[in-house]
């Protein structure tokens, strides 16, 4: 196949970065790589492979063709430009919100329902999901496949880089604040100091009490699962940590669960880790993943006092399972399809 024309929207960010890294080290041809941000970053001079690429503020430029345009500058930049860079032929594949629940958009996993992207959407855009939903579906595909689950019930211990950089930086320099017995930073980015503290709330605040977050595990593992049913609540939890996010997740089935079975789906299932002995310290923390690019899983046991109910630990880096890797999955699945690519 030939090389292809690459833009990222969002180039300098947390998410963005991920992906030129990923790129860089990836089979993937690439012909031109066009580096987008806002005007703070015009100017900026990042290396990609052999070449120094210069980084362009996203509203001066006049063309948006490209082979594939991917988003992650947040929501309204998606909303403004998606469809724009979509008109002159660019698959676009969007890490935002932007689009994740219109029924002309797919809402893509590549391990869990690649069939979405079997054909180009006429929309010419494929959305990435929430990264909390991607881990959490990775798990619960096996799972809804071979038993009857009634319902899921999950806490998530979300890192301070899904509030992308200024998240990060956030977190660490109230960190340092605290550390020096300085009084904590008025939060900017989160809605209390995050270091030292964890946060039962990630994203607006509904009128029902449900914060975006949640809605979004509901409504995206509905969709990616093909499942409009399924019965799913969680509470998103900010936590100190600085990359990587967690979940405890609770499924209740309607039968009792046979745990034999649950280790033989989750030990097949492509890359997943099962860390088995739930009893030695072997379960993965997100500061000390040792694996990325893997969804890993722990504790998996039955409730004691609920045969029906099964506990497991989810653990991902959100930059790369949960946002990035999973775009560059999309492009690949895309090109594999003849999606892109062809000519
Ligand atoms: N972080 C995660 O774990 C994660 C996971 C899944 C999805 N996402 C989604 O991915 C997107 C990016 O997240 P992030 O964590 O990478 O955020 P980030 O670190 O804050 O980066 C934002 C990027 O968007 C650019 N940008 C901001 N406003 C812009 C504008 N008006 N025009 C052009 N570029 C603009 C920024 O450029 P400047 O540097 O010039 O400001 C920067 O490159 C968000 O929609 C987020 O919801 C994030």
């Amino acid at each position: 196949m030939r090389a292809l024309d690459i833009s990222i929207i969002g180039a300098t960010g947390a998410v963005g970065a991920e992906l030129i890294k990923l790129l860089e080290s990836s089979e993937f041809p690439v012909s031109r790589l066009r580096l987008l941000a806002s005007r703070t970053s015009g100017g900026r001079r990042l290396r990609f492979r052999d070449e120094i690429c210069i980084v362009e503020p996203l509203d001066e430029i006049n063309d948006t063709q490209a082979d594939i345009a991917f988003f992650s500058a947040g929501g309204a930049v998606s909303a403004k430009y998606g469809h724009l860079f979509a008109a002159q032929g660019a698959l676009v594949i969007d890490n935002s919100n932007a689009f994740r629940m219109n029924p002309n958009v797919p809402l893509l996993v590549p391990q869990v329902n690649p069939n979405a992207l079997a054909a180009r959407p006429r929309s010419g855009i494929v959305a990435n999901p929430n990264c909390s939903t991607i881990q959490l579906v990775r798990v619960l595909r096996p799972m809804v496949t071979a038993f009857d689950v009634h319902q899921v019930i999950l806490t998530t211990y979300q890192a301070a880089s899904g509030g992308g950089l200024k998240g990060i930086d956030e977190l660490l320099e109230g960190s340092r604040a605290a550390l020096a017995g300085r009084a904590p930073q008025c939060a900017k980015h989160f809605p209390f100091p995050l270091a030292f503290n964890v946060i039962p709330q990630v994203g607006e605040i509904a009128s029902e009490g449900v914060t975006l977050e949640e809605r979004k595990l509901v409504q995206e593992s509905r969709k990616i699962l093909g499942l409009p049913h399924l019965r799913l609540t969680s509470t998103c939890v900010r936590v100190p940590v600085v990359n990587g996010h967690s979940e405890a997740v609770y499924l209740e089935l309607h039968e009792p669960v046979p745990l034999e079975r649950v280790h033989e789906l989750l030990a097949i299932e492509p890359d997943v880790r099962l860390y088995l002995d739930g009893t030695h310290e072997e379960y993965p923390t997100p500061r000390l993943l040792k694996d990325p690019t893997i969804v890993h899983v722990g504790r998996v046991r039955v409730n004691p006092q609920n045969p029906c109910g099964l506990w497991l630990w989810i653990v991902a880096d959100n930059l790369q399972v949960g946002a990035a890797l999973n775009a560059l999955l999309i492009a690949k699945l895309a090109i594999c399809n003849n999606v892109i690519g062809g000519k």
